[in-house]
């Protein structure tokens, strides 16, 4: 066989036996990368001994020889397959979950890493004779942990997702933290030591920071471009591998920041921004493949690298398995630190929450060594500059190690979290199996029933099947009463949780049927997960802390208000406005859906009072939706119309569309056929998919002319007044004016209405004034001035009240009169 081809075969050999691997590990109960570590190393074995020449088989020989060809050289390592096991993991991490947790995981990631370099480093130094910054080089490659075998056992028994997203998070960030450590420490051995510490510090906090900044541009410059290839998932899918490819190297070339940083955070922010601005399906397929290329690059790179183990332990002496050892203890020992010294100081400076010490024992034992170990050391044997001793020294230290955490950690890993019991259900999860069971045991009793009758089964054939499933129904029930009443308030959690997911789901939905925008999308999906993470956290009450917190008006917001008071520039607030407006009516949307979902999904599974208290739940955010909707609809009522047109339109267009495409799945119509109609369809309905504009309705002169004091007035005049006049608009519940300020200017309602609180409180609506007392008398303000929904107002500053008062004696006469009565009053 040629060279390629032997490599070509030796390849698929590897995947060939690779595809067996996964199903003998679940049968074995070990961790994958156990199972490949071991299957490495017998190849490699197998290729330095070469059994194979006692045996006249030309077959045999060409398999040994294509093994012996895909030699794995630590440049292919890193330019082919580390931008691929970063990107997949990064691009299935949750960033909303990474973010809140961020302090823990930077700590373990970045401190961990340097904690742990620096203990290895400095205990070996005391023992070795290769010199300090290579046992610190030797403490950089050997802190990166691969989290696959921790992860798996916690998706297995159930951990809390926020303990695999620390995990993942650790491991993914510490990985790009101990390469760029160990890119800047390379050079200073090469250099032999030269370089300060402060500066080697510096370098790695621009080369860290500069790669977050090149990934974060280039996976924004990426979602960019999605919606251009519109419509071409496959195209879209080719972006996203050229752009973890690019993210690798771009930055790292021409700028001389960490690739790998920036190929994380590039994966880190398509995994967030992408879902939303792909075309629906396309993401699901694009985290498919990437899981595929995720497999095949983890199991090579460890098959591959594994296979040197051989030769690199060959001839180990005594005193390099006492340096084994060392690293072993001393890596154990900085984790042991981290875990119990550091992450109890974040839980209790409020930044994470409590983990009992045996999650932490599991977290701690659980810091296998993998592929990217392995291959930086690969990296330094290859490296001719480094001298022949440290070579050896680094190669025999991370290798034997690597080994030591994946047969003495990685097998006992599972016993440990039977030992802890970790893998027990917690009795509100079991309550919820019961009733799970309980119910699809219900529902399976009566189909078969129902099936036997219809499909005329023997009677007492039916009967038997019939009655096995009764007695497992009979255990389901005893087992469901149990205990469960006890913890209702348990069970309104679980049900607020599924909830809340049911809810995000609702917005992919309702983006993928093309009844919102991305934009809307985004902000329903950002709001529903804000309700997910504090259920999560604090149950009912972040629940409703979180709705509450959603109707609010963000700075967004209050800035596009703030543009248009001093600047006049209404654009922002146009937009701010039916952002709003179209939010609401959407959120109204989504939670409607939620009764419905609370009542049939949901109670068999949490109890009938656990899903009433949801429902009550959800009907008071529906009613506060509904009177934040109102508010905006009483001022602007003809958007209100065109939005609701809008939205007709759309549903008509989703359930049309819908109904073409089932007829073509079912074969009714021809794909030709659907694809007429359907361009059709998308004919009659153009135009759905901007947003009609909204006018503020914030110009000065037409609200002068719905002032009645102005109103008689000739158009000049109120042109005139209209000039001195600031048009802004007050939002619901907002206090236009506080007791007890100094006052600036007054206020004159163009439409709305007011609430001014004294006793009793009084309400002014349009027309009326309010804010001149503080004026004229010069004391300060006597009342709070809140307003009652949205209102238009126009202000009068004080400077422009003398000159207007003095140009209109009318005026100023009817303004004094009304102050005087008001003084009375008070
Ligand atoms: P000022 O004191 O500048 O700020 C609070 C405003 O509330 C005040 O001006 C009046 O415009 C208004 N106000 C105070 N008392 C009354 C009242 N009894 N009836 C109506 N408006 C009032």
């Amino acid at each position: 066989m040629t060279s390629i081809g032997l490599v070509v075969f030796g390849l698929v050999s590897l995947l060939a036996l690779m595809s067996l691997l996964p199903p003998l590990a679940g049968r074995l109960r070990l961790p994958y990368s156990v199972l490949l570590a071991v299957v490495g190393v017998i190849l490699g074995l197998a290729v330095t001994l070469r059994p194979d020449q006692a045996i006249p088989s030309p077959a045999l020989h060409d398999i040994f020889d294509a093994l012996a060809s895909v030699e794995i050289s630590s440049e292919s390592f890193i330019l082919i397959f580390l931008p691929t096991l970063l990107f997949e993991v990064a691009l299935a991490i949750d960033v909303r979950r990474l973010l809140d947790d961020i302090a823990p995981v930077l700590t373990m990631a970045v401190v961990a890493v340097v904690i742990c370099a620096l203990t290895v480093g400095f205990t070996l130094s005391m023992a070795s004779p290769v010199g300090v910054i290579a046992c610190l080089l030797l403490g950089s490659i050997v802190a990166t942990t691969d989290p696959a075998a921790v992860v798996g056992i916690f998706r297995e028994v159930g951990v809390p997702k926020r303990l695999t997203t620390l995990v993942e998070g650790e491991s993914l960030l510490n990985d790009a933290a101990a390469i760029a450590l160990f890119a800047l420490l390379l050079p200073m051995l090469l250099s032999g030591g030269e370089g300060s510490i402060s500066g080697t510090v510096l370098r790695f906090l621009i080369s860290f920071g500069g790669g977050a900044l090149a990934g974060f541009v280039m996976a924004w410059a990426a979602c960019m471009l999605f919606p251009v290839l519109n419509g071409w998932p496959k195209a879209e899918i080719t972006l996203t591998i050229a752009l973890a490819y690019l993210s690798f190297t771009l930055p790292e070339h021409y700028f001389h920041v960490s690739g790998v940083v920036s190929c994380v955070v590039a994966g880190l922010v398509l995994g967030s921004a992408g879902k939303t601005r792909m075309r629906p399906g396309t993401f699901e397929q694009m985290e498919g493949v990437w899981g595929q290329l995720g497999f095949w690059a983890n199991s090579l790179v460890f098959l591959l690298a594994a296979m040197f183990v051989p030769r690199i332990m060959e001839g180990t002496s005594l005193i390099e398995i006492g340096f084994i050892l060392l690293v072993y203890v001393a890596t154990l020992t900085a984790r042991f630190v981290t875990v119990f010294a550091l992450l109890p100081l974040l839980t209790h400076l409020g930044l994470m929450q409590r983990i009992n010490n045996r999650i932490k024992t599991v977290i701690v034992w659980g810091g296998l060594r993998g592929a990217v170990s392995l291959a930086l050391a690969l990296a330094v044997i290859e490296n001719e500059a480094v001298p022949a001793n440290m070579r050896d020294f680094i190669a025999t230290s991370v290798t034997g190690f690597v080994l030591m955490t994946l047969f003495i950690n990685g097998i006992t890993l599972r016993p440990l979290v039977g030992f802890f019991r970790l893998n027990r259900l917690n009795p509100v999860a079991r309550g919820v199996r019961d009733r799970a069971k309980l119910m699809t045991l219900t529902d399976v009793a009566n189909d078969l029933a129902e099936i036997a009758r219809a499909e005329g089964i023997d009677r007492d054939i039916a009967d038997k099947t019939l009655s096995s499933i009764e007695a497992r129904l009979g255990v389901a029930r005893a087992r469901s009463h149990r205990g469960v009443e006890l913890m209702a308030d348990e069970m309104v959690k679980v049900g607020l949780t599924v909830a809340a997911a049911h809810e995000v789901e609702r917005c992919f939905d309702l983006l993928n049927e093309r009844i919102v925008d991305r934009r809307i999308a985004e902000m329903l999906l950002r709001e529903a997960q804000h309700v997910r993470e504090a259920v999560r956290g604090t149950g009912r009450k972040g629940y409703v802390m979180a709705a509450e917190r959603g109707l609010g008006f963000g700075p967004a917001f209050r800035f596009a208000m703030w543009v248009q008071r001093t600047i006049r520039f209404e654009k922002p607030l146009a937009a701010a406005l039916a952002d709003r407006f179209e939010f609401l009516m959407m959120q109204r949307q989504v939670l409607s859906d939620l009764v419905p979902f609370a009542r049939d999904r949901l109670q068999p599974l949490i109890g009938e009072e656990a899903a009433d208290e949801i429902i009550k739940l959800t009907a008071r955010r529906i009613e506060a939706v509904d009177q934040s909707l109102l508010a905006l609809k009483l001022q602007y009522p003809a958007y209100a119309a065109d939005l609701q047109r809008q939205y007709l339109g759309r549903i008509a267009r989703q359930r049309e569309s819908a109904a073409y495409q089932a007829l073509a799945a079912n074969l009714v119509v021809s794909g030709e056929v659907e694809r007429e109609l359907t361009a059709e369809l998308e004919r009659h309905w153009t135009g759905l998919d901007g947003r009609p504009r909204l006018d503020p309705e914030l110009s000065a002169i037409d609200l002068v002319a719905r002032v009645p004091i102005f109103r008689d007035l000739d158009i000049k005049r109120q042109q005139a007044i209209a000039h001195l006049l600031t048009p802004q608009l007050a939002l619901p519940e907002s206090a236009v004016v506080r007791r007890g300020d100094k006052g600036d200017a007054m206020y004159f309602i163009a439409s709305g209405a007011v609430r001014v609180v004294v006793e009793p409180s009084v309400e002014l609506g349009s027309g009326d004034f309010f804010g001149e007392l503080a004026l004229l008398t010069g004391h300060p303000r006597n009342a709070d001035v809140v307003a009652l929904g949205f209102c238009k107002l126009l202000a009068l500053k004080a400077r422009d009240f003398q000159r207007l008062l003095a140009q209109d004696a009318g005026l100023k006469a009817r303004i004094e009169q009304v102050a005087k009565e008001r003084l009375n009053l008070g």
